[in-house]
Formats: structure tokens, sequence, C-alpha cells
């Protein structure tokens, strides 16, 4: 399969007057063509900030990239110029918020909206782009498409505002998707809708996407790969079902834990105690040790190093580490 997005210990930091965020501390992902990554993990531990990074959205200041790499087909997206940058945005990579309204202009028809990324973009006649858009809220689910074309963004309900960012993110035919916390606005039926079209429209266009979540119920059904977040690093990352029913790292046990699941009807939900630690000074060892059921003395000191448990499977957790010992050994 090919890979079309390899992310290599980057680091993303804020300078603020309070003093340096390191919001990312040293994350590696991979998506291969035509799959679903979902990042998962509590509110912030750095989700937002890896998917703006890829994306070069990262405000400058207080915001810098300030280790590793982002290659997207090839290209470092680090690296690139702003112009370069503003070529591939919207177009071989796209993203979709939480707030659709954000992304939608109040004065201007959905369908001025849909055509106006392909007119800029694509070579391409008024007719045509018409046709296009038509055709891609169709795709999206919206019913009268060609009606709803004259329409503003107030005129649409929550639900199917969601749909037209969705069709406007895919008009220009992306190849990553990036949807960060695309359901979360929503009531649990829509929402549901909504994750049904991501999967179809990955069906029918065969688009990459990451999917962005502080729910992990949310990624249940359709997400190929799992990658939780936990304080600016990866700290488990596995296929669905690895993540699901073999979880190795006890912070994501705990998250299991604490969402409703559909194959575990009549299961107690339990929180996760604590909070996640200060990003302005991070500890040295693992930052989930403060939370941890089953630390060990080696745990606050050293950053565990990773474990492969399947070709697919990684953890960073010292339970699974023989050298743990060695480490407790020492004063
Ligand atoms: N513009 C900013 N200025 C300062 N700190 C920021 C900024 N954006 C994000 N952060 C910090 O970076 C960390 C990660 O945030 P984020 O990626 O948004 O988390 P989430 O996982 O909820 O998406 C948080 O501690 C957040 O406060
Ligand atoms: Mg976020």
């Amino acid at each position: 399969m090919e890979k079309i997005l390899d992310i290599n210990d980057l680091h993303v930091s804020f300078v603020t007057y309070g003093g340096e965020v390191q919001a990312v501390r040293g994350v590696d992902l991979e998506l291969y063509k035509g799959e679903t990554l979902a990042i998962v993990g509590e509110s912030g531990c750095g989700k937002s900030v890896t998917a703006n990074s890829i994306m070069r959205l990262i405000p400058s200041p207080p915001g810098k990239i300030k280790k590793g790499s982002i290659h997207f087909k090839g290209n470092d997206m680090t690296k690139l110029s702003n112009k370069q940058v503003r070529k591939i945005r919207g177009v071989d990579i796209s993203m979709i918020f939480q707030d659709p309204m954000t992304a939608l202009n109040p004065t201007l028809t959905i369908g001025n909206q849909l055509t106006e990324g392909l007119k800029q973009h694509r070579n391409i006649s008024s007719t045509q782009a018409n046709k296009q858009a038509v055709d891609m809220l169709k795709l999206v689910g919206i019913p009268n498409p060609e009606e709803r074309m004259k329409q503003y963004p107030h005129q649409f309900s929550g639900g199917m505002r969601q749909r037209i960012v969705i069709a406007m993110a895919l008009i220009c035919e992306p190849e990553l998707l990036i949807a960060d916390e695309p359901t979360t606005a929503l009531d649990v039926t829509i929402q549901a809708q909504i994750l049904q079209l991501f999967q179809k429209i990955q069906r029918e266009t065969g688009v990459s996407i990451i999917l962005i979540t502080h729910d992990l119920g949310v990624v249940a059904k359709i997400a190929d790969r799992i990658a939780v977040m936990y304080a600016g690093k990866v700290i488990e990352t596995g296929t669905r079902q690895e993540i699901f029913y073999r979880p190795n790292h006890p912070y994501t046990q705990g998250l299991l834990n604490s969402v409703p699941r559909l194959d575990q009807k009549g299961e107690k939900l339990i929180p996760i105690a604590g909070t996640p630690p200060d990003l302005f000074s991070p500890p040295e060892g693992c930052p989930f040790t403060a939370r941890c059921p089953k630390a060990m003395e080696v745990c606050s000191r050293v950053y565990p190093f990773q474990t492969e448990l399947s070709g697919t499977h990684a953890v960073d957790c010292w339970l699974q580490d023989e050298r743990a010992k060695k480490y407790t050994a020492s004063p």
C-alpha cells in the first residue's frame, strides 16, 4: 500500500509569557492510501496541534514546529514555502472542523461557495463547476441539490451544514481529508449519520482520512487504525481490533472503560481519575504515571521505550519492558 503521509519525531511548542507549552513532543504517525486513521485522547493532548501542523496552520508566533518532518507524498510540509503550501491546502489536503459555521460564509449561497474552490483551482466552466457541485451534494446526502444550491447556510440544519462542509472539503478531490472533532457539536443520531457518510465517501472516492476525536466510541466502527495520544505523545497505536480488544497501555484501557461500548452493554463506565500533566513542564518519565494504577518506580523517571506487540501494534509502556527491572534497581 502507498504511504501518503509520514510524520517523524514532530515537536511543536507555543512560546507564551508563562513559558513554553510543549504541545506535541515527538509524534510519529503514518497514513496509507484509502485508510482511516483515528487520533484519540483527552482534550489538550495535542491532537489538533498535530493536525494543524500537517496543514501548516500553526499560528506563529506563538507556535513553532521545533523539530521533525511531515512528508506528504514525498514533500516535507515543514519545509515548503507558504506559496507551495497554499497549492496543497484545500486541494490535495482538506480539513473539516467541529463547527461547520466557521467554514461557511453566511453571505454566499451554498452553490457559490462550492463552486468557488473549483473555479480557483481547476480550469473549468461555470456549467461544469455547477454540475460537480450538485453531484457532490448528492454524494453527501443533501436532498434536492439543484434547489439547495441557491440557499444560504442559515437555511440548513446543523447536520446538513456539516454535510455541506464535507462536500466543500471534497470538491477538489483531495487525497487526504483531516476531520477534527467533526461530530462533536452534533447530537447522537446526526453524529452516527455523519460517521456513516465518512465511510461511504471513503468507499466511493478512496480518500485517506484522519479522524480526530476525544471520544473513542466515535471511532469504534470507522477507524482502520487508531493512535492514542497523551500529553503530546502517541502512547499506543494499533488496528481498531488491537486497540479495542487488546488495549495495552493503562491509559488506553482507562479510555475504553470510560466510554459506552456497543459490544459490552451494561458495563459500568469508570472515568480516569486525575488530570493530564501541565505541558509547560511535562514530567521526565511517562506522563501518565501520576494517574496510572499500575505505575512502577521507573515510570516517573524515564520515558518508556516503545515495544512492538505486533507488526501494527506498538506501545510506550514500561510494563512491557524487561529492562524496567534494571531501572527500578538503580537509586
Ligand atoms: N495558540 C496556542 N497558544 C498556546 N498554547 C496552545 C495554542 N494552541 C494550542 N495550545 C496548547 O497546546 C496543547 C495541545 O492543544 P490541542 O492540540 O488543541 O489539544 P487537543 O488534543 O484537545 O486538540 C494544549 O495544552 C493547548 O493549550
Ligand atoms: Mg482539538
